[in-house]
């Protein structure tokens, strides 16, 4: 891929697409919506209004660092808190495709508030190649397809939607967001997916849910980042295991640590993680969150698992 000229491509295409009409970006500070908000940035100008949702579902910290990066290199970021009601539409949910929609329509809901207010008409979203592959084919609902699944935007939520990177893969879009001077740390992030920390949380996603599995997320980046693998974190099961605690029977909770080599995501294979890094984290999630009595790896490969455990 000639990285120069599909910006240079994109960036005429954005342009004369919005003519001098004004756009919303929707950042969550993953590299894919990173590259495409400061591809947009580079058509639009201040044209170009910036927006982080935080959704509650993110990882620690994450709305402080995206703008702080942001702002280095220019670009303004609003962040809208919206944690609340997106808690409030996963109430009571358990299956993982209707937490993928609720999901979904809140984040649009969301976004559709905004661009109305902004007098905008296009929401700008980083798509890539393997989430319209992955939706279309029925694997799982991803959080950022509509169209491509017959899912009308400006009758549902009021924009139009324009997706820049939607013909490329991982890889490409990281040698994109290089290109377009964006900094290391953020084009080598591992990927996160949209629906946040709800892909790690099986059964119900409460807030207690969600700060266990962030911690026990944080942990395995924090220990496993040596390796430099494609993607690891941590998942929270709806299911209980004995432990001891103080001498007394614990009946706790049961985390996955998940971590897979990919290129694309489309296929994966466990990380062959070493036997000292796998204790480190099972003592520290254990000691770090007191209601985990167990934890254990995950060794399947992409297919027959996905990545992701909803
Ligand atoms: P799966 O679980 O399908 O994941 O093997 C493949 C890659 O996609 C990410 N993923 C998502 N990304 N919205 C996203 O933006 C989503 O709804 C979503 N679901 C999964 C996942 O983290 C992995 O990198």
């Amino acid at each position: 891929m000639d990285t120069k000229k599909f910006i240079e491509q994109k960036v005429n295409e954005i342009k004369d697409t919005l003519g001098d009409g004004k756009a919303i970006s929707a950042l969550s500070g993953g590299v894919d919506s990173s590259a495409c908000t400061v591809l947009a940035h580079k058509a639009l100008g201040e044209q170009l209004k910036v927006i982080y949702i935080d959704d509650g579902l993110m990882r620690k910290d994450e709305d402080k660092y995206v703008s702080q990066v942001f702002s280095d290199m220019g670009i303004e970021v609003s962040v809208i808190d919206a944690h609340k009601d997106f808690f409030s539409v996963l109430k009571g949910k358990k299956d993982p495709e209707e937490k993928r929609k609720a999901f979904r329509n809140k984040f649009y809901e969301v976004f559709g508030e905004a661009v109305i207010q902004s007098e905008a008409k296009h929401l700008i979203q980083g798509t890539i190649a393997a989430d319209i592959i992955e939706t279309q084919g029925g694997v799982k609902t991803q959080h950022n397809i509509l169209e491509q699944i017959g899912i009308d935007s400006e009758k549902g939520y009021g924009f139009k939607v324009i997706e820049p990177l939607k013909d490329l893969f991982k890889h490409q879009v990281r040698e994109v967001a290089k290109a377009l001077g964006i900094p290391k740390d953020l084009y080598q992030r591992m990927p996160f997916p949209g629906p946040g920390l709800a892909t790690r949380v099986i059964g119900e996603v409460t807030q207690e849910r969600v700060q266990k599995v962030r911690k026990a997320t944080q942990i395995v980046e924090q220990e496993i980042a040596v390796l430099k693998p494609f993607q690891a974190f941590a998942v929270l099961l709806n299911d209980k295991g004995t432990g001891i605690d103080d001498g007394k029977r614990n009946f706790g909770d049961i985390v996955i640590i998940r971590s897979v080599e990919s290129q694309d995501a489309m296929t994966a294979e466990p990380t062959q993680v070493p036997w000292k890094i796998l204790k480190k984290i099972s003592q520290r999630i254990t000691r770090e969150i007191p209601s985990v009595t167990r934890v254990a790896y995950e060794v399947t490969p992409k297919p027959p698992a996905t990545i992701e455990y909803i």
